[in-house]
């Protein structure tokens, strides 16, 4: 049966939220794999909007068993308050999450480093973290003899870990000269997170072992990327990234499931660009396009409230991230927006140094230093967020996504005109089937 993936091919919020909790119905089981609290995925059911940080998009539906893999790092506290929500409005949270009992934990300190080293510029500017911690956790998770898995606060010897890493952060924060007083107190946060994991005792298993029985069954798997593949640790804007592999290359080892049973990937892209915190952007529109389309995209942070950085679609950079995640097949979100634009623009090359490309730059100064290429479209104006068939998108909208498709290489099967569930095109059948 295919294991299908749903990932972000720009910067994020490319509102793979909604494309996820429209898919489940179709499978058994959804797995978030990579990335935590820093993503804020959004599905909206009629007038309820949900927003989640770790908790997979696929949790409103009955049947599905929810996963946290390995690949995820968490933050107890803001996973809790996520389930509490979720149970509040009625959502039966305890018959279908997981959580991995290997998945690391974001402690105070990785909260406080984050802060500490986000301050500090990197060619010239800073990252722009969400500063939940995540950069500093992964980076002792690699580090191995600082870090505390799950299922560690678990164990008796949980409170001498603690203690024996807070007496280790201490020293490097106060070398690097930011930690506040009372900050890092090692027995307050034994008592605290030992009370997380009482909490979340119920949820944490081996998602491992289960994901690899559930391949083995047949079963139907559905994986949730956070952030984008532009902003992958690897292959993204570096070092403007997030610290997971969140192109298509992060599925096996976050998930713990071999790459042969990945059988499906689908790509999700806004008609338009849009990129949180630093770096480089090449099609950003710093003016009153971008202004308007912020506006009219309502583009601002899910998890940090921050006014999103907007500008065109930029398919040098689709092309790239289709091609790196090995993408079958796109889901475009929020046609709706660009249909209140009266002129349209898309990335079609970059010229550096006086020559044109066609690839993605490596390195982060010269994507800052290239100059756009753009094809130019009238815009459509007519308001598609009634439009629930190809045949109600007027023929501009049609115009645009056939040139999207012959830049990037990768047929659209999903259109999204609107935040609702309803507000979708199907284009082509069921995009869980697997396409050549
Ligand atoms: P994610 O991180 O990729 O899941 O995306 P976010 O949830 O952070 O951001 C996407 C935003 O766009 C959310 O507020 C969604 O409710 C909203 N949204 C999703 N699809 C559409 C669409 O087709 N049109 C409009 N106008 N909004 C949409
Ligand atoms: P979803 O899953 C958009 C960005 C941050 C910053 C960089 C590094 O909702 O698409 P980090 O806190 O991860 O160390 O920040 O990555 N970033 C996101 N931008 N959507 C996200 O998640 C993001 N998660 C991280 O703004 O530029
Ligand atoms: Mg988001």
């Amino acid at each position: 049966m295919p294991g299908t993936c749903v990932i972000g091919l720009q910067w994020g919020d490319e509102a793979k939220g909604k494309l996820v909790d429209l898919l489940t119905p179709g499978v058994e089981v959804v797995v978030r794999y990579q990335g935590g609290a820093n993503a804020g995925h959004t599905v909206v059911t009629g007038k309820d909007v949900y927003k989640l940080h770790h908790i997979p998009s696929g949790i409103l539906h009955e049947g599905v068993m929810n996963i946290v893999s390995t690949g995820v790092v968490i933050n107890p506290k803001t996973i809790l308050e996520e389930i509490d929500g979720l149970q509040d409005r009625g959502v039966p949270v305890e018959d279908r999450l997981m959580i991995s009992d290997r998945a690391h934990v974001v402690f105070p300190w990785h909260i406080a480093e984050d802060r500490v080293l986000n301050a500090r510029l990197v060619g010239g500017e800073s990252i722009g973290t969400t500063l939940r911690g995540i950069g500093p956790c992964y980076r002792d998770k690699v580090g191995r003899s600082l870090a505390i898995r799950l299922g560690d606060m678990l164990r008796d010897d949980f409170p001498d870990r603690v203690h024996q890493v807070v007496a280790a952060k201490r020293q490097i924060l106060e070398g690097i000269g930011d930690l506040e007083p009372g900050e890092l107190d090692a027995d307050q946060i034994v008592e605290q997170y030992s009370d997380h994991a009482r909490r979340l005792q119920s949820f944490i298993s081996d998602s491992t072992a289960y994901l690899l029985d559930a391949v083995e069954q047949d079963r139907r798997i559905l994986y949730e990327g956070a952030q984008g593949s532009l902003l992958d640790i690897d292959h993204g804007t570096y070092p403007f990234v997030t610290s997971s592999n969140s192109s298509g290359v992060g599925i096996p080892a976050g998930a713990g499931v071999p790459p042969r049973w990945i059988t499906k990937v689908l790509g999700v892209i806004k008609s338009y660009s849009t990129r949180v915190g630093g770096g480089p952007f090449p099609t950003e529109q710093e003016n009153a396009t971008g202004e308007q389309i912020r506006e009219l995209g309502k583009e601002y942070g899910t998890t940090t409230g921050r006014p999103r950085r907007c500008g065109w679609l930029d398919a040098v950079a689709v092309r790239y991230a289709v091609r790196l995640g090995g993408v079958n097949a796109l889901s475009l979100m929020l046609l709706d927006v660009l249909s209140q634009l009266p002129e349209i623009k898309i990335c079609v090359a970059y010229e550096l140094d006086g020559e044109r490309i066609d690839y993605f730059p490596s390195h982060a100064e010269d994507l800052r230093s290239v100059t756009p290429v753009y094809e130019t479209f009238e815009g459509w104006q007519q308001d598609v967020t009634g439009a629930r068939s190809m045949e109600d998108l007027p023929a501009g909208a049609h115009d645009y996504l056939a040139r999207v498709t012959e830049l990037v290489g990768c047929p659209v099967e999903v259109v999204s005109v609107g935040p609702d569930r309803e507000q979708t095109i199907f284009v082509s059948g069921n995009p869980l089937a697997v396409s050549s």
